[in-house]
């Protein structure tokens, strides 16, 4: 008797995948998640399991780091743990976990690493569940399902009859070994292995798998598993600040238009649009603040459709903007610089024009002279600066 008694489980963890269609650098097994590996949320899962041999097998180069995650996950059952280097098939990997089995086993798990978030009570009810028939967990399709030749639709299928496999699959030992030599020596290549053990003769029953079972296969997926560890939550809750400046010369033809407001009279400022510098200013603090780029990218000489445009245009659509990308907009704040116009008498009134264009969002308006320094002091422009604050909606 040794200090431990053999497991009559065994689970093989296949990892040693390149993971082309996650395209992220590395072995997929290793990519990392949230601070932790792909890997290290599958050995995390299963050793959160009932006690069972562990084999995992590594990619090929990968097995230092493969090693450094099992001490990190397995505790006291490191005792348990093979690690063998895998083959160029998912097929071969299993192979070459199989050879690595503990003389006891009796029922044999082959895991997915890549379907990193598995509950560990999928990995015992498929463990517990092994008869002489093989398990695996499947989940109900859900979308509606075409039968397809290129572009053209021939036909329905009738989703009911079928169920979408994960992982783990779980078999009695004996016969899988068998299943696997037949199909290595036939040079079949299965999916899964449960069609390899069908393939075999056996018969394989399904239980209920689950929705944190899927496997990351895409950089979408593993966004989604991102999503459900929240390794993103704490950031997108903190508001966000943006700031923007801009300056137009006095000139050209017509009225002044400035902060949402015509001032009759005063001598106009140049530009692409009507010149509103408090506007520009404004729609750049709140693009900066979302992270959207910036107003020439966005209403510049190229989107023709905004020459001429006040300030309600513009602030309507970067507030539509903001909404669309999920921002919330908290407030503005905007300092005017220059002689003229004077700005007091209608603060209230610009500030009323322009909160209206933002949705309602607060807007303040200061304005300032410059001692007679400068551009403005010397009455040949104006220069605006704009704060914004946003916020993530919920
Ligand atoms: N796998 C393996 N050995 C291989 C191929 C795959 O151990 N030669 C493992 C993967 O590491 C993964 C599981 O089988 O945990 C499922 O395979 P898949 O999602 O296809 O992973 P990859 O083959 O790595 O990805 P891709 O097909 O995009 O290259
Ligand atoms: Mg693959």
């Amino acid at each position: 008797m040794t200090a431990h008694s053999t497991p009559d489980t065994a689970i093989i963890v296949v990892a040693a995948g390149s993971g082309t269609r996650l395209a992220a650098g590395a072995p997929k097994a290793l990519v990392d998640i949230d601070g932790r590996s792909v890997l290290r949320h599958a050995l995390d899962g299963v050793f959160a399991a009932g006690p069972m041999q562990v084999v995992v097998v590594a990619p090929a180069g990968g097995e230092q780091q493969v090693d450094a995650e099992i001490r990190a996950s397995a505790g006291e059952r490191r005792h348990l743990v093979t690690v063998v280097t895998g083959g160029a098939t998912r097929q071969q990997s299993v192979a070459a976990g199989l050879a690595a089995l503990q003389d006891g086993v009796r029922i044999v798990l082959v895991h997915d690493a890549a379907r990193a978030l598995t509950p560990p009570a999928q990995i015992d009810a498929v463990a517990a569940a092994v008869t002489d028939a093989g398990v695996i967990p499947a989940l109900p399709v859900v979308d509606t399902l075409k039968r397809v030749d290129g572009d053209e639709i021939t036909g329905p299928v009738d989703r009911s009859v079928l169920a979408a496999a994960q992982t783990p699959q779980g078999f009695p030992r004996a016969a899988l070994q068998d299943a696997y030599a037949a199909a290595g020596a036939s040079g079949a290549e299965h999916t899964d292995d449960a069609a390899l053990f069908a393939a075999a003769g056996g018969a394989v029953r399904r239980i209920d798998g689950s929705e944190r079972a899927f496997k990351i296969t895409t950089p979408a997926d593993l966004e989604r598993a991102r999503m459900l560890l929240g390794a993103r939550s704490a950031a997108p809750m903190l508001p966000r600040i943006g700031v923007g400046t801009d300056v137009h010369a006095f000139g050209g033809e017509g009225d002044l238009w400035l902060a949402g407001l015509e001032w009759p009279g005063e001598q106009p400022l140049s530009g692409h649009s009507d010149g509103d510098a408090v506007a520009h200013a404004i729609v750049d603090a709140l693009l900066g603040a979302a992270g959207l780029g910036d107003i020439g990218q966005h209403f510049g000489t190229a989107h023709p459709e905004y020459a001429g445009a006040h300030a309600q245009v513009f602030l309507a659509r970067t507030a539509e903007m903001l909404a669309e990308a999920g921002f919330a907009i908290g407030n503005v704040s905007v300092q005017i610089k220059g002689n003229r116009p004077r700005f007091s008498g209608r603060r209230a009134e610009a500030e009323q024009v322009l909160s209206a264009a933002l949705g309602g969002a607060s807007v303040s308006v200061a304005a300032t002279t410059t001692d007679g320094l400068g551009f403005t002091g010397r009455g040949e422009g104006i220069a605006v600066t704009a704060v914004a604050l946003i916020h993530p909606l919920g």
